[in-house]
């Protein structure tokens, strides 16, 4: 089926997703919302989150999506529930990889990296209990490196001052797996493998979600077919997309189209 997957974030971190699903279903088109104007999603109300959610679902779905990604681990944590009973399309969500940080681990003390709202989540505690619960997990709420992403800050001094004062603890800790539970976190990769170094293991979500992606539409039939017209990405965001083309367009060079989200 040639129809568009919807894909949304608080801002450019879902592109981190886009990369890995590009890569695996390199026929489909993706139909992106980036809630710049919104952005940091991680210190905003649940109510806040959901009414964000349910304007740029509508959106994504009037366009004639045929699955969503909520490409953020905050509004996943916040939404995703609500939003799947709304709609009866596949809806993915993006949750940190735990499970595979557990099976990495040889220390036994994990490091989780995630904005505030995910961290004090139901769906985070759950997760740990199901997944880590004989692992030691320190978890690291890091204020500013979703604002440094948006503003493309994404190396230099003061990138990598702040990115070590939240990765040093977690390492002195005794962490040997980190686990980035941020969509936009894989874009500040450069500076936390520097300061972690090789023995610790670096995990996100990107494939994961990309190879659940494909699984989902495979079963219900909707893998598109035929790359005619040849897929693209659509790139709608409530900032200034001026500002963000040329970072969008050397992420994604399947970048066809960059607007303006209308709400
Ligand atoms: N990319 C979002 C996530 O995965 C960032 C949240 C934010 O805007 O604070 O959690």
């Amino acid at each position: 089926m040639n129809a568009p997957v919807g894909i949304f974030d608080s801002g450019l971190g879902g592109l981190s997703v886009v990369d890995a699903i590009h890569r695996l279903l390199p026929e489909e088109s993706l139909l992106y919302v980036a809630d710049s104007g919104h952005c940091p999603y991680g210190d905003k109300p649940v109510e806040y989150l959901q009414e964000r959610a349910r304007v740029i679902a509508e959106f994504l779905l009037r366009q004639g999506c045929k699955a969503l990604v909520v490409a953020c681990n905050t509004a996943t944590a916040a939404t995703v529930s609500m939003l799947r009973e709304r709609h009866s399309i596949p809806i993915l969500g993006l949750e940190p990889a735990v499970k595979p940080a557990a099976a990495a681990t040889r220390s036994g003390i994990i490091g989780i990296l995630a904005t505030a709202g995910t961290l004090r989540s139901q769906r985070y505690a759950l997760l740990l209990e199901r997944y880590a619960p004989s692992l030691t997990v320190l978890s690291e709420a890091c204020p500013g490196w979703v604002e440094a992403v948006e503003s493309l800050q994404l190396e230099g001094p003061e990138t990598e001052a702040l990115v070590e004062s939240h990765v040093r603890p977690l390492l002195e800790g005794g962490v040997d797996t980190l686990v980035l539970g941020c969509t936009h976190y894989p874009f500040l990769r450069g500076p936390i493998e520097r300061i972690a170094g090789p023995a610790v293991a670096v995990i996100d979500t990107g494939e994961p979600v990309a190879r659940q992606l494909k699984r989902r539409l495979l079963e219900l039939g909707l893998l598109t077919q035929s790359s005619v017209p040849p897929p693209a990405l659509s790139f709608f965001t409530s900032g200034d997309p001026n500002r963000v083309a040329s970072f969008v367009r050397r992420v994604s060079p399947e970048l066809k189209h960059i607007d303006r989200f209308p709400a």
